[in-house]
């Protein structure tokens, strides 16, 4: 499973792509209002700082607008994907994209029809929002669920990449349906690494190893 990060925090990206362990960078507008930065130099910056896929998100809801705005966006490294948003116009400018070769991530996707419509657009990622529809009152994962066995079906090659992450659980049960990346706010990501269990055993290894009076250096 590949593993992205949800952020525009460039200084939290740099510490955590130390790890070797991103393989990619997924952004929105909430997330750039946040970084309180311009959009087009965050995107750059974590560009340079991640080979694998970033997506930039749209900001216009009619497709020749859409295109306008992916086209520029794409323009900034070759690893830009562009995000926009699961509607009709949003899924004429993904045919469009597809076209041209600009690789896109279709966000907000909420129910497997809009994913079996946004592969047929020729999409390179769909968003399902797992997060938000579990606040929704619905089970997010069973979409993950549903989407796969879709595209299973009839073999589309748009990539399910799990979205609106809330928890370490999350990630396992998104990976255990089949999703092909999931995209993972830095604090749950470093909670990925944790178990107490872990803290413990290391605690008493240590412990151990200094009654010894070994050094392996
Ligand atoms: O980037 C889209 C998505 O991951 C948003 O997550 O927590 O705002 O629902 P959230």
């Amino acid at each position: 499973m590949q593993l992205f990060l949800d952020t525009t925090d460039v200084a939290v990206l740099k510490d955590l792509a130390a790890t070797g362990l991103v393989d990619g960078v997924t952004t929105n507008p909430s997330l750039i209002a946040k970084s309180g930065r311009n959009m087009l130099e965050v995107i750059a910056e974590i560009c340079d700082l991640v080979e694998g896929p970033v997506s930039a998100e749209v900001a216009a809801t009619a497709a020749d607008q859409m295109l306008a705005e992916g086209r520029k966006l794409a323009g900034i490294a070759t690893n830009v994907v562009v995000k926009v948003p699961l509607t009709r116009e949003g899924l004429m400018a993904t045919r469009e994209f597809a076209h041209e070769g600009i690789q896109t991530n279709v966000t907000l996707c909420f129910s497997a029809a809009q994913a079996m419509l946004a592969a047929k657009a020729g999409a390179t990622y769909i968003s399902p929002f797992i997060g938000r529809l579990d606040d929704h009152g619905a089970d997010g994962m069973d979409l993950i669920t549903e989407i796969r066995a879709i595209y299973d079906n009839y073999d589309f090659d748009t990539e399910i990449l799990a979205a609106s992450v809330r928890s370490p659980a999350h990630v396992t049960a998104a990976a255990l349906a089949g999703a092909d990346c999931c995209t993972i706010p830095p604090a749950t990501f470093l909670d990925l690494f944790k178990h107490p269990l872990t803290d413990r055993g290391l605690e008493a290894f240590l412990k151990d190893w200094a009654g010894t009076g070994q050094s392996i250096l």
